[in-house]
Protein backbone atom coordinates (compact mmCIF):
# COMPACT_ATOMS: atom_id res chain seq x y z
CA UNK A 1 0.00 0.00 0.00
CA UNK A 2 2.51 2.83 1.25
CA UNK A 3 4.11 2.54 -2.61
CA UNK A 4 0.88 2.36 -4.65
CA UNK A 5 0.74 5.64 -2.11
CA UNK A 6 3.98 6.94 -2.94
CA UNK A 7 3.50 6.54 -7.16
CA UNK A 8 -0.26 8.08 -6.54
CA UNK A 9 1.41 11.43 -5.32
CA UNK A 10 4.60 10.92 -8.39
CA UNK A 11 2.17 11.36 -10.69
CA UNK A 12 -0.67 13.43 -9.52
CA UNK A 13 0.46 16.37 -7.57
CA UNK A 14 1.03 18.46 -10.78
CA UNK A 15 -2.85 17.86 -11.91
CA UNK A 16 -3.54 18.10 -8.12
CA UNK A 17 -1.46 21.94 -8.40
CA UNK A 18 -3.35 22.78 -11.14
CA UNK A 19 -6.56 21.61 -9.97
CA UNK A 20 -5.98 23.93 -6.95
CA UNK A 21 -4.56 26.67 -8.67
CA UNK A 22 -7.78 27.29 -11.07
CA UNK A 23 -10.08 27.07 -8.04
CA UNK A 24 -8.00 29.93 -5.94
CA UNK A 25 -7.99 32.09 -8.98
CA UNK A 26 -11.74 31.51 -9.51
CA UNK A 27 -13.00 32.29 -6.47
CA UNK A 28 -12.45 35.48 -4.66
CA UNK A 29 -10.21 35.86 -1.65
CA UNK A 30 -13.26 37.13 0.37
CA UNK A 31 -15.74 34.64 -0.71
CA UNK A 32 -13.33 32.03 0.80
CA UNK A 33 -12.81 33.60 4.27
CA UNK A 34 -16.45 34.06 4.32
CA UNK A 35 -17.33 30.34 3.30
CA UNK A 36 -15.00 29.37 6.33
CA UNK A 37 -16.42 32.02 8.45
CA UNK A 38 -19.30 30.42 8.08
CA UNK A 39 -18.46 27.26 9.90
CA UNK A 40 -17.66 29.25 13.04
CA UNK A 41 -20.62 31.72 12.90
CA UNK A 42 -23.08 28.96 13.92
CA UNK A 43 -21.91 29.31 17.36
CA UNK A 44 -22.61 33.70 17.24
CA UNK A 45 -25.64 32.37 15.96
CA UNK A 46 -27.36 31.44 18.97
CA UNK A 47 -26.98 34.76 20.65
CA UNK A 48 -26.53 37.31 18.13
CA UNK A 49 -28.86 35.79 15.80
CA UNK A 50 -29.13 33.89 11.91
CA UNK A 51 -28.84 37.11 10.44
CA UNK A 52 -26.61 39.01 12.95
CA UNK A 53 -29.55 40.95 14.14
CA UNK A 54 -28.74 40.49 18.01
CA UNK A 55 -30.46 39.48 20.62
CA UNK A 56 -31.24 41.78 23.76
CA UNK A 57 -32.47 39.24 25.94
CA UNK A 58 -28.72 37.77 26.41
CA UNK A 59 -27.38 41.07 25.69
CA UNK A 60 -26.20 40.56 22.31
CA UNK A 61 -26.44 43.33 19.86
CA UNK A 62 -26.79 43.52 16.11
CA UNK A 63 -23.29 42.95 14.56
CA UNK A 64 -24.62 43.05 10.96
CA UNK A 65 -24.01 46.33 9.20
CA UNK A 66 -20.64 47.19 11.44
CA UNK A 67 -17.20 47.59 9.57
CA UNK A 68 -14.88 45.06 9.18
CA UNK A 69 -12.32 46.70 10.54
CA UNK A 70 -14.11 47.57 13.90
CA UNK A 71 -15.30 44.02 14.16
CA UNK A 72 -11.98 42.40 13.65
CA UNK A 73 -10.95 44.97 16.40
CA UNK A 74 -13.44 43.67 18.61
CA UNK A 75 -12.94 40.18 18.63
CA UNK A 76 -9.07 40.49 18.74
CA UNK A 77 -10.02 42.93 22.27
CA UNK A 78 -12.28 40.06 22.97
CA UNK A 79 -9.94 36.99 22.52
CA UNK A 80 -7.02 39.12 23.96
CA UNK A 81 -8.40 40.16 27.38
CA UNK A 82 -8.57 43.71 26.20
CA UNK A 83 -12.70 43.59 26.44
CA UNK A 84 -14.56 41.15 28.65
CA UNK A 85 -11.82 41.48 31.22
CA UNK A 86 -13.66 42.78 34.07
CA UNK A 87 -15.55 40.97 37.37
CA UNK A 88 -18.43 43.16 36.80
CA UNK A 89 -19.33 43.26 33.21
CA UNK A 90 -20.72 39.84 32.84
CA UNK A 91 -21.96 40.51 29.02
CA UNK A 92 -18.07 41.55 28.38
CA UNK A 93 -17.02 38.32 30.39
CA UNK A 94 -19.61 35.81 28.20
CA UNK A 95 -18.58 37.12 24.50
CA UNK A 96 -14.68 36.88 25.88
CA UNK A 97 -15.33 33.57 26.83
CA UNK A 98 -17.34 33.08 23.17
CA UNK A 99 -13.80 34.21 21.40
CA UNK A 100 -12.12 30.60 22.24
CA UNK A 101 -12.36 29.12 18.86
CA UNK A 102 -11.13 32.34 17.04
CA UNK A 103 -7.41 31.75 18.09
CA UNK A 104 -5.84 32.95 14.62
CA UNK A 105 -6.42 36.46 13.18
CA UNK A 106 -7.10 34.35 10.31
CA UNK A 107 -10.16 32.94 11.88
CA UNK A 108 -11.25 36.11 12.77
CA UNK A 109 -11.22 37.75 9.11
CA UNK A 110 -13.08 34.88 8.24
CA UNK A 111 -15.70 35.11 10.73
CA UNK A 112 -16.45 38.68 10.03
CA UNK A 113 -16.21 38.23 6.13
CA UNK A 114 -19.27 35.99 6.20
CA UNK A 115 -20.50 38.54 8.70
CA UNK A 116 -20.13 41.41 5.38
CA UNK A 117 -22.28 38.94 3.47
CA UNK A 118 -25.47 39.45 5.95
CA UNK A 119 -27.95 42.19 5.28
CA UNK A 120 -27.56 45.42 7.24
CA UNK A 121 -29.62 45.23 11.06
CA UNK A 122 -32.28 47.48 11.35
CA UNK A 123 -31.72 48.39 15.38
CA UNK A 124 -35.43 49.53 16.75
CA UNK A 125 -35.75 52.23 19.22
CA UNK A 126 -35.93 50.84 22.69
CA UNK A 127 -34.75 53.98 24.44
CA UNK A 128 -36.92 57.38 25.37
CA UNK A 129 -34.38 60.37 25.18
CA UNK A 130 -34.45 64.00 24.50
CA UNK A 131 -32.96 64.18 21.15
CA UNK A 132 -33.49 67.93 21.31
CA UNK A 133 -30.97 68.05 24.20
CA UNK A 134 -28.79 65.30 22.53
CA UNK A 135 -28.20 67.60 19.45
CA UNK A 136 -25.76 69.89 21.26
CA UNK A 137 -23.69 67.10 22.90
CA UNK A 138 -23.35 65.42 19.99
CA UNK A 139 -21.32 68.32 18.64
CA UNK A 140 -18.57 66.30 20.78
CA UNK A 141 -18.87 63.16 19.76
CA UNK A 142 -18.73 64.24 15.33
CA UNK A 143 -15.33 65.18 15.36
CA UNK A 144 -14.27 61.55 15.69
CA UNK A 145 -17.85 59.46 14.73
CA UNK A 146 -18.70 61.97 11.82
CA UNK A 147 -21.76 64.80 11.69
CA UNK A 148 -23.55 61.93 10.23
CA UNK A 149 -22.74 59.00 12.82
CA UNK A 150 -20.69 56.87 10.20
CA UNK A 151 -18.03 56.42 11.33
CA UNK A 152 -14.30 57.21 10.11
CA UNK A 153 -11.94 54.30 9.95
CA UNK A 154 -9.11 56.90 9.73
CA UNK A 155 -10.06 58.13 13.49
CA UNK A 156 -10.66 54.42 14.45
CA UNK A 157 -14.49 55.76 15.32
CA UNK A 158 -17.09 53.13 14.25
CA UNK A 159 -19.99 54.54 12.60
CA UNK A 160 -22.90 54.75 15.34
CA UNK A 161 -26.25 54.62 13.63
CA UNK A 162 -26.10 50.64 12.56
CA UNK A 163 -25.67 49.88 16.46
CA UNK A 164 -28.46 49.21 19.15
CA UNK A 165 -29.78 52.03 20.94
CA UNK A 166 -29.47 50.15 24.51
CA UNK A 167 -26.00 48.56 23.48
CA UNK A 168 -24.95 52.12 23.26
CA UNK A 169 -25.72 52.85 26.41
CA UNK A 170 -24.44 49.70 28.19
CA UNK A 171 -21.39 50.60 26.38
CA UNK A 172 -21.33 54.28 27.31
CA UNK A 173 -21.93 53.22 30.83
CA UNK A 174 -18.58 50.91 30.89
CA UNK A 175 -16.48 53.78 29.23
CA UNK A 176 -18.01 55.35 31.93
CA UNK A 177 -17.22 53.31 34.64
CA UNK A 178 -14.10 51.58 33.58
CA UNK A 179 -15.14 48.31 32.58
CA UNK A 180 -13.95 49.06 29.11
CA UNK A 181 -11.18 51.76 27.62
CA UNK A 182 -9.37 51.49 31.14
CA UNK A 183 -6.35 49.09 30.15
CA UNK A 184 -3.32 50.72 28.36
CA UNK A 185 -3.72 48.08 25.94
CA UNK A 186 -7.00 49.19 24.87
CA UNK A 187 -5.39 51.48 22.52
CA UNK A 188 -8.90 53.29 21.16
CA UNK A 189 -11.02 52.41 24.05
CA UNK A 190 -9.16 54.66 25.93
CA UNK A 191 -9.94 57.39 22.88
CA UNK A 192 -13.28 57.01 23.47
CA UNK A 193 -13.32 56.80 27.65
CA UNK A 194 -13.04 60.41 28.45
CA UNK A 195 -15.70 61.10 25.83
CA UNK A 196 -18.31 59.19 27.95
CA UNK A 197 -17.19 60.68 30.51
CA UNK A 198 -18.06 64.21 29.39
CA UNK A 199 -21.92 63.02 29.53
CA UNK A 200 -22.58 63.24 32.96
CA UNK A 201 -25.51 60.59 33.79
CA UNK A 202 -27.68 58.33 32.49
CA UNK A 203 -30.38 60.70 30.86
CA UNK A 204 -27.54 62.13 29.07
CA UNK A 205 -26.42 59.31 27.46
CA UNK A 206 -29.92 58.48 26.72
CA UNK A 207 -30.33 62.24 24.85
CA UNK A 208 -27.44 61.70 22.98
CA UNK A 209 -28.19 58.31 21.66
CA UNK A 210 -31.85 59.56 20.77
CA UNK A 211 -30.12 62.71 19.01
CA UNK A 212 -27.76 60.18 16.80
CA UNK A 213 -31.27 57.89 15.99
CA UNK A 214 -32.34 60.56 14.13
CA UNK A 215 -29.19 60.46 11.94
CA UNK A 216 -30.69 56.87 10.36
CA UNK A 217 -33.75 58.39 8.24
C1 LIG B 1 -23.43 33.31 24.59
C2 LIG B 1 -23.86 34.41 23.76
C3 LIG B 1 -22.87 34.92 22.70
C4 LIG B 1 -22.27 34.20 21.70
C5 LIG B 1 -22.40 32.70 21.40
C6 LIG B 1 -21.48 35.16 20.93
N1 LIG B 1 -21.63 36.41 21.44
FE1 LIG B 1 -20.84 38.15 20.67
N2 LIG B 1 -21.60 39.19 22.24
C7 LIG B 1 -22.38 38.66 23.25
C8 LIG B 1 -22.65 39.70 24.23
C9 LIG B 1 -23.47 39.51 25.51
C10 LIG B 1 -22.01 40.86 23.77
C11 LIG B 1 -21.98 42.24 24.45
C12 LIG B 1 -20.68 42.40 25.19
C13 LIG B 1 -20.57 43.72 25.92
O1 LIG B 1 -21.61 44.23 26.38
O2 LIG B 1 -19.46 44.26 26.02
C14 LIG B 1 -21.36 40.51 22.51
C15 LIG B 1 -20.61 41.42 21.75
C16 LIG B 1 -20.06 41.12 20.51
C17 LIG B 1 -19.36 42.06 19.66
C18 LIG B 1 -19.09 43.53 19.95
C19 LIG B 1 -19.98 44.42 19.12
C20 LIG B 1 -19.74 45.89 19.33
O3 LIG B 1 -20.31 46.70 18.60
O4 LIG B 1 -19.00 46.27 20.24
C21 LIG B 1 -18.98 41.37 18.55
C22 LIG B 1 -18.23 41.92 17.36
C23 LIG B 1 -19.44 40.00 18.70
N3 LIG B 1 -20.09 39.89 19.91
C24 LIG B 1 -19.24 38.99 17.76
C25 LIG B 1 -19.47 37.64 18.02
C26 LIG B 1 -19.02 36.57 17.16
C27 LIG B 1 -18.30 36.76 15.84
C28 LIG B 1 -19.40 35.40 17.75
C29 LIG B 1 -19.11 33.97 17.30
C30 LIG B 1 -17.71 33.63 17.22
C31 LIG B 1 -20.11 35.75 18.98
N4 LIG B 1 -20.12 37.11 19.11
C32 LIG B 1 -20.69 34.82 19.85
C33 LIG B 1 -22.85 37.36 23.34
C34 LIG B 1 -22.46 36.31 22.53
C1 LIG C 1 -11.58 61.25 20.12
C2 LIG C 1 -12.46 60.54 19.20
C3 LIG C 1 -13.84 60.15 19.74
C4 LIG C 1 -14.84 60.99 20.21
C5 LIG C 1 -14.81 62.50 20.31
C6 LIG C 1 -15.95 60.12 20.55
N1 LIG C 1 -15.64 58.82 20.28
FE1 LIG C 1 -16.88 57.21 20.51
N2 LIG C 1 -15.37 55.97 19.95
C7 LIG C 1 -14.13 56.37 19.51
C8 LIG C 1 -13.32 55.20 19.22
C9 LIG C 1 -11.89 55.24 18.71
C10 LIG C 1 -14.14 54.08 19.49
C11 LIG C 1 -13.74 52.61 19.32
C12 LIG C 1 -13.23 52.05 20.63
C13 LIG C 1 -12.77 50.61 20.51
O1 LIG C 1 -12.26 50.23 19.45
O2 LIG C 1 -12.98 49.85 21.47
C14 LIG C 1 -15.41 54.59 19.94
C15 LIG C 1 -16.48 53.78 20.35
C16 LIG C 1 -17.73 54.24 20.69
C17 LIG C 1 -18.85 53.42 21.06
C18 LIG C 1 -18.88 51.89 21.13
C19 LIG C 1 -19.52 51.30 19.93
C20 LIG C 1 -19.59 49.80 19.99
O3 LIG C 1 -20.16 49.20 19.06
O4 LIG C 1 -19.10 49.18 20.92
C21 LIG C 1 -19.90 54.28 21.32
C22 LIG C 1 -21.32 53.89 21.74
C23 LIG C 1 -19.42 55.62 21.14
N3 LIG C 1 -18.10 55.58 20.75
C24 LIG C 1 -20.19 56.77 21.31
C25 LIG C 1 -19.69 58.06 21.35
C26 LIG C 1 -20.45 59.22 21.78
C27 LIG C 1 -21.91 59.19 22.17
C28 LIG C 1 -19.57 60.28 21.74
C29 LIG C 1 -19.82 61.72 22.16
C30 LIG C 1 -20.25 61.89 23.55
C31 LIG C 1 -18.28 59.78 21.27
N4 LIG C 1 -18.40 58.43 21.06
C32 LIG C 1 -17.15 60.57 21.08
C33 LIG C 1 -13.68 57.67 19.39
C34 LIG C 1 -14.36 58.80 19.79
Amino acid sequence: MPEIEAIDTMIFPGVFLAVVGLLIVATPASAQNADHGAQDYKLCASCHGFRGEGNQLVSAPAIAGLESWYLERQLRNFRDGIRGHADDDQPGKTMAQMTRGLESDTKIADVVAYIGTLPDANPKRTLDGDEARGSPAYAACAACHGANAAGNEALNAPGLIVIDDWYQLAQLKKFHGGQRGALAADIYGQQMAPMAKVLPDEQAMKDVIAYIRTLQE
